[in-house]
């Protein structure tokens, strides 16, 4: 089928129809879930396109270090649990790679912020922790890393809806510049950010540089990154990098990483995530697994997570509200079983979830449960069988992923049945990184993958059995786009998450060969809470 027509008139003329029209069920011409389930639409590749798919040189300025001694650099905020809370996180001194690295002392410089609603002098001051982290490779010629001072300050009393001015640093040493940021709105029925951005996949490609921009473009008020962020598991310690690391390192004695990538990808970043919130949840990139078997160390350590605040005990999950929107961020590479502590902080997370005042449920991790490109194709199935149940029995209204290099959106499912109280998947893991885009699809002859191929090493497990029901019954792949699957297409791109109300929130998909503001597929998510009861479990 062709691709869609230009929708940004009809965007605008959907906007106002929502203002004035009483009853709205197709929207200004934008389609809505009521209206669905949709016939399966594949958009064709366009094999002229892949853009620049190769990462930044170390001698690009955007990546380049441009302060001196401990002023901060790498300077972000991410949210707390709730709009009157967030988190400044930033990084003083350098890092040192090579041979004899000597860990700075984190201890030796402080973590203050000053902020307030004025830039012409700080009503508030909050200080925080800060830490080092290493990456140890003890092997023959490999380099090891120890990072920066990473910083991390929680401000907290924070009003709703407030434009506060901050700096950071440490006041005896040197502090930022001046920076702002806007807090969430308050947590409420009627209160919503106005756009979230949400991206997956991102790495620091050329590709990367034009889905920011286009991100930027749109002006979010907040960022999902749903894994896999600076890609330096891409590389070897010598600062060699390939598109696929197995492909063409496949002797080195352990998976190495090339961690000045992260220093590069948050430098790239501050423009945008120095003002506007960014939250991620871990990738399989993230892994970086380093001497005595420590993984996820630099993601762990280089964000801040609102974990503690809501109620976990690792940055791996956590949950936070903005506005009327619960967000719920799931971990696909530590344990989700029924009796793994993520699950029972699950339950009792969503146990405390009041619909009057979140009505808007999200789910975001890394790999998909229902995307039907070849590419890690059922991977994540152990994790669909554990968990799909609970956030279906509490109504979920969408679930966010990366993971598959490519944009697909399903219409409501549960348990691969069209379900009109299942939620919504979104695959978005097409940020623009260098390795390949996923453009096959399961369902294509000959591109079924052998079953025993599809669960991931590090998650473990066999859970992606044949269907047992459906036109594939039998079969461990479909002979055409599954009914579930509602539009596809590999490009790269961004999506943008607009909430109305308690019950219609706008998606819009952004691809970076467009214009800026032009949408590849546009749709009202449309909750039901009449239909699909929103208080207390759902029966299954
Ligand atoms: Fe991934």
């Amino acid at each position: 089928m062709a691709a869609m027509p230009p929708v940004l008139f009809r965007v605008s003329l959907a906007l106002s129809c929502f203002l004035l029209c009483s009853e709205p069920a197709l929207v200004g011409g934008i389609p809505t879930t009521l209206e669905g389930p949709f016939p399966p639409v594949t958009v064709p590749l366009d094999k002229s396109f892949r853009g620049n798919a190769v990462d930044l040189p170390d001698t690009d300025r955007r990546v380049q270090r441009t302060v001196s001694g401990f002023e901060p650099e790498q300077i972000s905020v991410s949210l707390s649990s709730n709009y009157n809370s967030v988190w400044i996180s930033w990084i003083t001194g350098e890092f040192q790679i090579g041979d004899n690295i000597a860990p700075l002392d984190p201890n030796s410089v402080g973590s203050v912020v000053s902020y307030g609603v004025s830039s012409s002098g700080w009503s508030h001051q909050a200080t925080g922790y800060s830490l080092i982290y290493n990456q140890l490779y003890p092997f023959e010629g490999l380099k090891n890393y120890t990072s920066g001072i990473i910083h991390h300050v929680r401000l907290k009393g924070l009003k709703p809806n407030t434009l506060y001015y901050y700096q950071c640093g440490d006041p005896s040493i040197a502090m930022s510049d001046i920076y702002y940021f806007r807090t969430m709105p308050v947590t409420g029925l009627r209160s919503y950010p106005s756009r979230v951005a949400v991206v997956g996949d991102l790495g620091l490609t050329y590709n990367t540089t034009s889905t920011v921009d286009h991100m930027l473009s749109n002006h979010p008020d907040l960022v999902l990154l749903v894994g896999d962020v600076s890609y330096a598991d891409l590389y070897l310690t010598n600062g060699t990098g390939a598109d696929c690391y197995s492909c063409s390192f496949p002797q080195t004695p352990i998976h190495e990483t090339y961690q000045p990538q992260w220093d590069y990808w948050g430098r790239f970043m501050q423009p945008l995530v120095s003002k506007v919130p960014i939250m991620v949840i871990e990738g399989n990139h993230e892994i970086e697994k380093q001497a005595e078997n420590q993984t996820f160390v630099a993601y762990s350590s280089r964000f801040a997570f609102p974990s503690k605040e809501s109620g976990s005990s690792s940055t791996f999950y956590y949950s936070f509200n903005a506005g009327g929107i619960h967000f719920l961020m799931l971990g696909a590479y530590i344990s989700y079983d029924k009796s793994s502590d993520q699950y029972r902080w699950l339950e009792k997370d969503l146990s405390k979830v009041d619909r009057e005042v979140t009505p808007w449920l999200v789910a975001t991790w890394h790999p998909p449960w229902y995307s039907t490109y070849t590419a890690h194709y059922r991977e994540a199935e152990c994790m669909r069988v554990a968990m799909e149940d609970l956030l279906y029995s509490y109504g979920v209204d969408v679930v966010f992923n990366g993971h598959v290099h490519a944009y697909e959106r399903s219409n409501r499912v549960y348990n691969y049945t069209l379900d009109p109280c299942g939620p919504v998947h979104i695959t978005v893991g097409d940020g623009g990184n260098r390795e390949k885009m996923a453009i096959t699809h399961a369902d294509e002859p000959g591109n079924c993958p052998d079953p025993s191929t599809t669960p991931d090493k590090y998650m473990g497990g066999f859970c992606a059995f044949n269907f047992t029901s459906g036109p594939a019954t039998g079969k461990f792949c479909w002979d055409r786009q599954p009914e579930y699957s509602a539009y596809r297409e590999s490009s790269f791109g961004h999506g943008i998450f607009e909430v109305k109300n308690e019950t219609h929130a706008l998606w819009t998909w952004h691809r970076n060969q467009d214009l800026y503001k032009y949408a590849g597929d546009v749709i009202y998510i449309v909750r039901q809470p009449d239909k699909c009861p929103i208080k207390g479990k759902r029966n299954i």
